[in-house]
């Protein structure tokens, strides 16, 4: 709050980042303050408690391990975001997912730190969440609530193995990358529509698309931003040119 209230202040311009994961800075300076949750253990943004009907966490908690700690529980619902990486607080801003699920779907409450200060608890009606993207904005999540389910926790870890197996065979894993760069398209597959022009191992610079998975742009070595812009770029284009379809990014991109 007090950290707000300076900016507004002293107009220093801000972002708020979760785990920076699914962001691309451009080359240049970013010439302000970057703001992230601190994910301390004694830090309030890193807490997760749990009652019979609904579980609260910190927004700087890890994803990943908010998942697998809730499948040793026994608690399903987050079990298929265990292989995505990022914080709750940036899951739940990106609406983040899989195939067709995605972790709105679980959520029932997120209270937030508004720009001017003020705090709010609101239940996840008053928002609208839609594939990879929320309207939540002028704000920082700071705790999210979601209603899980008590079912066999063997059947949970065994969704959880499933998915990292699926993972380490489709997706460029150990490599550097920030996931999946492109939204995919309605009832269809970014990285297979890439894959369709023979694109994977093609590179600009350091930047190159993955030839385990053809959404996935890997930073060989010194990728710079430029690098990694001017691949997408291509990419869109060649995408717009056979297929007059228009791919969005879901990494963001900060100026
Ligand atoms: N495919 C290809 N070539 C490729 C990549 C994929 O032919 O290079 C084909 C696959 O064979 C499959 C289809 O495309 O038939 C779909 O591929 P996949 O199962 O990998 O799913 P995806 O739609 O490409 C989505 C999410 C991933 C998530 C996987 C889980 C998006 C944009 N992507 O990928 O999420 O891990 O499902 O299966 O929603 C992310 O959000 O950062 C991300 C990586």
């Amino acid at each position: 709050m007090k950290l707000l209230k300076f900016t507004d202040e002293n107009k220093i311009k801000f972002y708020v980042i979760g785990g920076g994961s699914n962001l691309l800075f451009s080359d240049e300076n970013f010439e302000g303050i970057i703001i992230k949750l601190s994910s301390d253990k004694y830090s309030e943004f890193a807490n997760i408690e749990n009652n019979e009907e609904s579980l609260c966490c910190g927004a700087a908690i890890s994803l990943a391990y908010l998942a697998r700690q809730t499948a040793e529980q026994g608690l399903s619902g987050l079990e298929y975001l265990s292989g995505i990486p990022g914080t709750v607080g940036g899951a739940v801003y990106g609406n983040a997912g899989i195939r067709n699920y995605d972790i709105s779907s679980v959520l029932q409450e997120v209270e937030l730190i508004n720009y001017n200060g003020s705090k709010s608890i609101l239940s996840k009606d008053k928002f609208n969440f839609e594939y990879r993207k929320s309207n939540i904005k002028n704000a920082i999540i700071t705790k999210v609530k979601f209603v899980l389910k008590k079912t066999d926790k063997n059947d949970i870890l065994q969704t959880v193995l499933k998915e990292q197996q699926k993972r380490k065979q489709n997706q460029p894993l150990g490599t550097k990358n920030a996931g999946c760069i492109f939204k995919n398209p309605q009832n269809d597959s970014a990285g297979r529509i890439i894959d369709s022009l023979n694109l994977k191992n093609f590179s600009i610079g350091d930047a190159q698309i993955s030839d385990k998975h053809a959404n996935f742009f890997i930073n060989k070595n010194n990728a710079s931003s430029s690098d990694m812009l001017k691949l997408i770029n291509f990419v869109q284009n060649e995408v717009y040119k056979k297929y007059k379809i228009k791919l969005e990014t879901e990494i963001k991109i900060i100026k």
